[in-house]
């Protein structure tokens, strides 16, 4: 039982001229939009209630998770019983609600969207435009414990990133070297020579409601946006405690939110399909030894 809220207002002016009309979160991996495999992911962790931040081109998410009656009823007149394991989300114990981020000022900002639907509970924001693969798909649930073990404020999910890639990323600066940790510090998009550490924030937090009041506090930071990781950062410089969970080797972020990562995560999904991964694998490799 839980709440999650998964923002999917923004542009994702990175993937144009594909998010011209379609949203990111909608982009196919594998079979399912990138959407799909993030609810999958919550209801295994589970989470019951599903709130979405969208936006006015976004209407396409709404209508996803919505029953379609008719095509049901249609499969089956048609025979067709077999496709209907396909639309078996539709079914899943879950309840969805949708409100709007109604002017774009960051992802802090669309955080701050769900404050009137949390009352005293804590709840787990997943990006919607992330997904996290691999190990046991427990991330979050090992994010719970630690929140519960520890009385904080919130939990952050983070990977390790090259070096190189820190100034993209929000970059703990963890008070210890283990793989659940406190934090000392996060800087959002830190320099190469400024970072604090390679651990990389992975799009998926546990919070309680103090962060809404760190919400209302912090003023526009990198990119003239309202940055969550600046909340964060409040919230541990007013002395709350605000833990790390590190990804474990075989958990993997598969970011959409660019084109180097959006090819790797639809080839990765693709060559496990049941049915066509290893048709496709022997095709790459064939493509492969061509260009070599
Ligand atoms: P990004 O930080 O990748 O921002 O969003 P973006 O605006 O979508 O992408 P670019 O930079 O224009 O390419 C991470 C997640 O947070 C949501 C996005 O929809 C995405 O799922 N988001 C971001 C919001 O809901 N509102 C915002 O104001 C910003």
């Amino acid at each position: 039982m839980g709440i999650a809220v998964v923002p999917v207002a923004g542009l994702g002016t990175r993937l144009l001229p594909l998010t011209k009309t379609q949203p990111k979160e909608m982009l196919p991996v594998g079979r399912k939009p990138v959407v799909h495999h993030i609810v999958e992911e919550l209801i295994e962790n589970d989470i019951d209630q599903i709130l979405f931040i969208t936006g006015a081109s976004k209407a396409s998410i709404e209508n996803y998770f919505d029953l379609d009656e008719t095509l049901v009823n249609m499969l089956r007149e048609r025979g067709k019983e077999d496709l209907l394991a396909d639309l078996q989300l539709d079914y899943a114990p879950v309840k969805y609600y949708f409100t709007r981020q109604r002017q774009l000022l960051g992802l802090g900002h669309a955080v701050q969207c769900a404050s009137d639907f949390i009352t005293d509970e804590s709840f787990v924001v997943a990006l919607g435009d992330s997904i996290i693969q691999g190990g046991d798909a427990k991330l979050l649930s090992r994010m719970q414990t630690c929140f519960d073990d520890n009385a904080c404020a919130a939990v952050v999910a983070f990977e390790s990133v090259p070096k190189s890639e820190v100034f993209r990323y929000g970059i703990a600066h963890p008070k210890t070297g283990d793989d659940v940790f406190e934090l000392e510090d996060i800087v959002e998009k830190p320099s190469v020579e400024n970072a604090p550490s390679q651990l990389a924030v992975a799009a998926r937090y546990i919070f309680t409601p103090a962060i809404f009041d760190a919400l209302e506090r912090i003023t526009p930071g990198a990119g003239g946006e309202l940055q969550l990781t600046d909340a964060i950062r409040l919230l541990i410089k007013e002395g709350h405690t605000v833990y790390g969970v590190r990804l474990t080797d075989d958990e993997r972020r598969f970011d959409i939110g660019n084109y180097a990562s959006y090819y790797r995560a639809f080839v990765d999904f693709a060559l496990s399909d049941p049915t066509y991964g290893d048709d496709l694998r022997q095709y790459v490799s064939e493509l492969l030894k061509g260009s070599s």
